[in-house]
C-alpha cells in the first residue's frame, strides 16, 4: 500500500479542488452494510421488492419492514469512522472542493463536513404521501411499532426522503454533482461499486473534464481503467494514512 499511498500523496498535493465521491463502503466501518461485495444487503433483500418505487406504491410494507430490521437499526447507532474525519482534515486544509454521496446516513454532516451533496437523499426528513407532514427518522420508527406501513395522523402513507430504485434524482443534487465533478481537479471515489447510475457517471464527466480520478474500493470497479490510480484497500486506512 504504501507506493500507492505515496502517489496518492502527490496527487493531492497538487490539488485543491478535490471531490470526494463516497459510497457505502465508506460507512462499512461505522457498522452499515453495504448493498453488494462480500455479505451485501441485496444479497439478503431483492431490490426490486424493498426498495423499489412501483413496488412501494402496490405494497409499501416491504421497504418499511427493511428499514424497520434491517436500516434504522444500525444508521440510528451508526458513528462517523476515521474516514469521515479524515475528509473534514482535508476540507480544513482547503483541499476539499465537495463531498458528493450515494449514502443516505447523514454521517459526512455529522463528522464535521460543510458541504454534502446527497445524491440518493437522506432519511432525516420522512414524509407522508398525502398531506405532506414530515416526520423524524425516530418518530417514523416508532409508528412502525403499531402499523405497518407507518401511518401519517392523517391516515396517509408515510414515505421516506431516501430515493428509491425507479425514482428520479433530486435535480438540484444532481445539477450540484454534476457542476463539482466538471469542476473538480482530483475525483477521489472512496467506496463505490460503480454500478448505479446516474450517480456513476460522475467520475467519467470529471475524467473527461480534465481531472485526475482515483478509486479507492476494496474490489475491483468497472471505471478502473479509466483512473490514474486505483487502491484496492480500506478507504478509511487509506484516508487516515493519507492525513
Ligand atoms: N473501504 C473501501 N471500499 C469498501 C469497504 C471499505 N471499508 N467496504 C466495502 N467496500 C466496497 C465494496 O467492495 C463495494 O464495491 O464498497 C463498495 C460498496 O458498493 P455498493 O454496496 O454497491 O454501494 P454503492 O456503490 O454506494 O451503491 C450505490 O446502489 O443500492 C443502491 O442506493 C443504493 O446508494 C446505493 C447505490
Amino acid at each position: 500500500m504504501g507506493k500507492a499511498i505515496s502517489k496518492l500523496k502527490k496527487f493531492v498535493s497538487t490539488s485543491d479542488q478535490i471531490v470526494a465521491f463516497t459510497g457505502a463502503g465508506f460507512s462499512a466501518e461505522s457498522g452499515i452494510s453495504t448493498f453488494r461485495g462480500a455479505g451485501g444487503l441485496w444479497s439478503k433483500y431483492d431490490p426490486s421488492i424493498y426498495a423499489d418505487v412501483n413496488r412501494f406504491r402496490e405494497n409499501p410494507s416491504y421497504y418499511w419492514s427493511f428499514f424497520r430490521d434491517e436500516r434504522y437499526p444500525v444508521i440510528k447507532r451508526a458513528k462517523p469512522n476515521e474516514g469521515h474525519f479524515a475528509l473534514v482534515e482535508l476540507e480544513k486544509r482547503g483541499k476539499l472542493y465537495r463531498v458528493i454521496t450515494q449514502n443516505i446516513d447523514g454521517l459526512h454532516q455529522v463528522a464535521g463536513s460543510s458541504d454534502v451533496i446527497e445524491l440518493h437523499g437522506n432519511t432525516r426528513k420522512i414524509f407522508c404521501l398525502s398531506c405532506n407532514r414530515i416526520y423524524s427518522m425516530d418518530e417514523a420508527y416508532r409508528l412502525l411499532q403499531e402499523d405497518l406501513p407507518p401511518r401519517c395522523s392523517c391516515g396517509g402513507v408515510l414515505k421516506p426522503g431516501t430515493v428509491l430504485f425507479g425514482e428520479p434524482l433530486p435535480q438540484v443534487a444532481l445539477d450540484m454533482a454534476m457542476l463539482a465533478a466538471r469542476n473538480c481537479d482530483m475525483f477521489l471515489v472512496l467506496g463505490s461499486s460503480l454500478v448505479v447510475y446516474p450517480a456513476a457517471s460522475m467520475p467519467r464527466i470529471a475524467k473527461k473534464s480534465g481531472a485526475v480520478l482515483v478509486i479507492v474500493n476494496m474490489d475491483p470497479t468497472p471505471l478502473d481503467d479509466m483512473a490514474d490510480l486505483v487502491i484496492n484497500e480500506s478507504a478509511s486506512k487509506v484516508l487516515s494514512r493519507l492525513i
